[in-house]
């Protein structure tokens, strides 16, 4: 594997950074001085600039006042930090509100926003498109040559809808061309003909609304595709000037994580990096630390599997946020810890929400790297310059990326499609069945992607797939290759209901040919009550389990069709029937879980197949819980990440014969490791040729 340039290439080093707003604090001179000093002790190398400025830059329509930009870009260069410089456009000044209301939001109910908050522009209005043109255009003429600037922040965590007539029209042009023009297509795509919901033309399309269409599953699909289509739009619309007169400076957005509101595959083809920003809930009475970090895990894994890359955590708090319930600080140890985890899943960032913690407003209360009190003799500033310090050290991880062989497919319209369908059992919880997957390899050290159902498969060994109700064109055949060709391939209940517009596929679930691959014919889904259960009891099988795990929400009733069952059902009238097959289906495997069980049984069943799979850990030993290990290589090194997200010290043996460097606290290392409260270690050893 090659080791790639670093993202922004005049810095090779692991970006450490984040929001900075200097235009808050105009009228404090004093404090933006002090904010250099500040940001040099706390080994500060980047700052993102300018990300809700316009009112700052453009205090009337058509009046610019870049000056005070230009001090702020000039005296972070002298200083050797460099800038990621934002694009306004996530919130409009009040001017702009008042004099062309056009640029406001209108809601699913049809309610035209006031001016006020943020994130709530229009994607189409024509002005708004042409004003952030100009803007980004003179930012770019003015900066575009700068020293300091680095890169490009478009914007501001892109989300949401707006359903006023122009983004009607917008979408009813996006149906045309995807429908060929042809509206009986449509109707036949939606299944309009229920109760006379068949459209006479494309004019008669409106988006979904609650006091409107909300029961035709294939239009709200349609809508939500369209959404993130404008969205893209309108971020190539932003990017556009930056691409001409700054064609070397990369562009980036800051993404959300799982946000369903946006399908990040389809935005990522017109970003040059990744970055998302990431608020963990650490240290909360909800789940143990370590599945919390597998969690994470889980989303820095997509992120990276984006652009099969490098990204950046754009952002993160040093401390505690301000929008949940309950704000925990971060427990000592745990900022440097969860940092580091994200440059264990390949980041080479770490970045903050927010630099200094404002007077006033809603985020004044958010942590940050420097408190009210304004000064560094605070615990947050010293963890967040000893981590400065140890990111320092690890230049060599830059541009190293995360080879994997097993990856879990999460794809954002399955995921929509699985919220909206009414029926069986409303609690549906996608994203956790398939963190659930995902933490079993976790646990393991075994590297995975996460992906869409639209990557190729080819390149991976393993692949979950849970609750893939969705089978858009093509997905089931290339599941099929995948398995005849030796792959292992984890389906679950819910899995082949329906194709891309949400029409049942006909002829026995899992449809289009997958009931096949897992030799299994689902006749009828069960929904469970909270108060019952049933249980999944594994008898005389190949795979070796063993034992019984309690089912509950959803239980299929399946039926073997050439597949081996390992369990069957212990309640109920299909009792005896087949809970989990396999199926062994050219050189692969396709396992099926027809129930809704406890996370034991799948972390069993993953333990079972990974011993008789070519896909290896990262590190060949058992590690103890809350041990995570992860492995970045590139070019002729390989590191390793090893992190005891738990409350009690951890020691981890080292395979016979393993020796590597230990890149934090130098000497090397062999034997066993033992890893403190939250403590973390990277090592660097040679590319093993076992690993791919
Ligand atoms: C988001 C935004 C930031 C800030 C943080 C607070 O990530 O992008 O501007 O509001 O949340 O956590
Ligand atoms: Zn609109």
């Amino acid at each position: 594997m090659d080791k790639l340039d670093p993202i922004c290439k005049q810095i090779p080093h692991i970006l450490h950074g984040g929001d900075y707003n200097p235009d808050q604090w105009l009228h404090m001179p004093e404090i933006l001085e002090e904010d250099v000093r500040l940001m040099k002790l706390a080994g500060i190398n980047s700052a993102s600039v300018a990300i809700f400025a316009w009112r700052a830059l453009e205090p009337e329509e058509g009046v610019y006042n870049f000056e005070w930009l230009d001090r702020v870009m000039d005296r972070l260069y002298e200083n050797g930090i460099s800038v990621v410089l934002a694009t306004p456009s996530g919130a409009r000044p009040a001017w702009m509100d008042a004099q062309h209301p056009e640029v406001l939001r209108v809601g699913a109910d049809r309610v035209r926003n006031l001016h006020g908050e943020r994130h709530n522009h229009c994607y189409t209005s024509p002005y708004y498109r042409r004003k952030v043109r100009e803007m980004n255009a003179l930012l770019a003429e003015r900066y575009g040559k700068h020293p300091a600037l680095t890169m490009w922040h478009i914007s501001n965590e892109y989300g949401g809808e707006c359903h006023c007539e122009r983004c009607q029209e917008a979408f009813r042009e996006w149906l045309r061309d995807r429908y060929d023009g042809d509206i009986e297509k449509l109707n036949r795509a939606w299944w309009t003909s229920f109760w006379s919901h068949r459209y006479g033309t494309f004019e008669e399309i409106e988006s979904p609304s609650p006091h409107g269409e909300n029961s035709v599953h294939g239009l709200k699909l349609d809508w939500m595709r369209f959404v993130t289509f404008q969205t893209r739009s309108f971020l190539e619309n932003e990017t556009a000037p930056l691409k001409a007169l700054t064609p070397d400076i990369p562009v980036v957005t800051n993404l959300m994580g799982t946000y369903p509101g946006l399908d990040p595959w389809k935005l990522a083809p017109s970003l040059d990096a990744i970055s998302w920003d990431n608020y963990p809930r650490w240290h909360s009475d909800e789940r143990p630390t370590w599945e919390m970090a597998a969690n994470i895990a889980f989303v820095h894994d997509l992120n990276r599997s984006l652009k099969k890359k490098p990204f950046l955590m754009m952002e993160s708090t040093p401390s505690q946020v301000n929008w949940m319930p309950i704000n925990k600080l971060k427990r000592p140890g745990m900022h440097i810890l969860a940092s580091m985890q994200a440059v264990a899943h390949g980041s080479d960032s770490v970045q903050y929400f927010q630099w200094r913690k404002g007077r006033g407003a809603s985020e004044k209360f958010h942590g940050a790297v420097v408190d009210h009190c304004g000064h560094e003799n605070t615990r947050v500033f010293r963890e967040v310059a000893e981590l400065g310090r140890m990111l320092r050290k690890l230049d060599g991880v830059v541009g190293t990326n995360v080879p994997a062989e097993a990856a879990v497919i999460y794809d954002w319209e399955n995921e929509w499609a699985v919220r909206d369908f009414q029926g069986f059992h409303q609690h549906r919880d996608y994203e956790n069945v398939c963190k659930e997957h995902y933490r079993a390899l976790w646990k393991r050290g075994v590297s995975a992607d996460v992906i869409d159902m639209e990557q190729d498969f080819s390149g991976y060994r393993l692949l979950a797939a849970p609750m893939l109700y969705m089978l858009k064109p093509g997905v089931a055949a290339r599941l099929r290759t995948f398995v005849e060709n030796g792959g292992d391939l984890v389906l679950t209940y819910l899995s082949g209901y329906v194709n891309e517009t949400d029409l049942c596929w006909l002829g026995g679930f899992p449809g289009d040919g997958l009931r096949e691959v897992c030799g299994i014919w689902n006749e009828e889904t069960d929904a469970l009550y909270p108060s019952d259960s049933n249980r999944v009891c594994f008898g005389e099988n190949s795979l070796g389990m063993e034992g019984e795990y309690r089912a509950f929400e959803v239980c299929e009733v399946i039926h073997a069709e050439g597949c081996e069952t390992l369990a069957v059902y212990g309640e109920d009238f299909y009792a005896g029937m087949p809970a989990v097959t396999m199926n062994r289906f050219g050189k692969g495997r396709c396992f099926y879980i027809a129930a809704r069980t406890d996370s034991a049984l799948s972390d069993t069943l993953y333990e079972r197949i990974l011993t008789s799979s070519p896909v290896k850990p990262v590190l060949d030993t058992v590690l103890p819980e809350g041990v995570s290990v992860t492995r970045r290589c590139g070019g002729t090194e390989e590191y390793l990440f090893l992190m005891n997200f738990s409350e009690t010290t951890k020691t981890v043996h080292l395979p016979d014969g393993f020796e590597a460097a230990d890149v934090l606290e130098g000497g090397s290392v062999s034997g066993e490791i033992i890893l403190p409260v939250y403590g973390v270690r990277v090592l660097r050893a040679g590319v093993r040729t076992d690993l791919s």
